[in-house]
């Protein structure tokens, strides 16, 4: 085994649940898989086979249901919630369910109204449109959004200065999927379009548990009861992480194999502490917010853009990835002069450098 240290590079890029931001690839059943394509094959292909958001799969089940029923499209759907928890694979399987293709794009790539002018007037009734990072939607773009979603229209300008006019061009009803990890960024005009709104929750080790069997069994890996709660347990309630986590205890087995075909639960135990992720699923990235925290800024109150420049890292990384964790276990908090460690975060520093 190479036993070479892992560089914070390699860490960040193993373990950040970002996946656009990880170029790495791997070998699955001998072809070569970028990130992205194994994130597609895990994916659940509808609404029965998706583990957990227990309320938002009711509640989406009832708004397609009786679309169906009434033989006419759902109504706009956003969903909210931290990275890695299921937005894009609902989204999917809601087109899916629908029976309608999905045509997807992004709020950063569309930079001009006319970009979007172009897909919407490409979409066929019924057609879904997936606006990923629907919170980074440039101002022109939003405004002929929010007109093209109420009134199924979009205005085109045609000519130059004053002798220019606007012409209004239908559009067949279609359905708008945004999706989110920054609700709160979201204008107001557009939030109040969405005639359903999914606030996606952390899932427990339960579920997490489901998901790795079910991950386990289209990887071909063999592992025991045991360990898949132990990945589970460290998963930060996110499945994308947990999926990740398995990828990598399997690659730890097979440099490491043993008289026991399937991953027991000392191999996981032996590849998690191999990547530095602990007992509570706390990684490189939430030690490195936390010790700035409580070291460079004496616990703070600091502004999160000040705490992010000092380790290095983008405010949106800390913002969307760290930072919902770490107040979820108490261990930081927003205040309104900036984010403070708790008593609770500094226990937690203590502790590790006890061990
Ligand atoms: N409920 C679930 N059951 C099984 N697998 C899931 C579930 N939710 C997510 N996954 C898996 O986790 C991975 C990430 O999910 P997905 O891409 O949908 O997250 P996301 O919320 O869109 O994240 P981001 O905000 O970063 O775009 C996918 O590989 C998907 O298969
Ligand atoms: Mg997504």
């Amino acid at each position: 085994m190479n036993d070479s240290p892992l560089t914070t590079t390699d860490l960040n890029s193993i373990l950040n649940p970002q996946a656009d931001q990880v170029f790495f690839s791997e070998q699955i059943n001998g072809k070569e898989l970028s990130e992205k394509a194994i994130e597609s094959t895990l994916r659940p292909q509808n609404l029965s086979e998706f583990v957990g958001q227990k309320q938002v799969v009711e509640q989406l089940q009832v708004l397609l249901k009786s679309a169906q029923k009434r033989k006419d499209f759902p109504d706009h759907i956003l969903f909210a919630g931290p990275p890695g928890l299921g937005k894009t694979t609902l989204s999917m399987i809601v087109a899916k369910e629908m029976e309608t293709d999905l045509k997807i794009t992004s709020g950063p790539s569309l930079t001009h109204a006319g970009d979007l002018a172009a897909i919407l007037s490409s979409l066929q009734e019924g057609e879904i449109l997936f606006i990923d990072e629907i919170h980074r939607l440039a101002k022109s773009v939003q405004e002929m959004l929010y007109i093209a979603m109420e009134d199924f229209r979009v205005d085109v300008v045609v000519g130059k200065g004053i002798g220019s006019s606007s012409i209004a061009l239908p559009l067949p009803k279609f359905t708008v999927v945004g999706a989110t990890t920054r609700a709160g960024l979201l204008p107001g005009p557009l939030r109040d379009r969405f005639g359903f709104t999914a606030q996606m929750e952390f899932y427990t080790p339960e579920e997490l548990q489901k998901i790795i069997l079910a991950s386990a069994i289209k990887l071909n890996i063999l592992i025991d009861s045991d360990a898949s709660l132990e990945i589970a347990n460290r998963s930060r309630g996110t499945a994308r992480i947990a999926n990740r986590l398995l990828r990598r205890v399997r690659d730890w087995k097979e440099v490491n194999s043993t008289q026991h075909k399937s991953i027991s639960l000392q191999d996981a135990k032996n590849a998690l502490l191999l990547y530095q992720v602990d007992n509570l699923g706390l990684d490189y990235l939430d030690k490195k917010v936390l010790l700035a925290l409580e070291n460079k800024f004496s616990g703070g109150p600091v502004g999160i853009k000040t705490l992010a420049s000092s380790i290095s890292e983008e405010t949106d990384t800390i913002e969307e990835v760290a930072e919902p964790f770490l107040v979820r276990l108490g261990f930081m908090s927003r205040t309104s002069r900036g984010r403070i460690i708790t008593q609770k975060g500094q226990d937690y520093i203590l502790n590790q450098e006890r061990q």
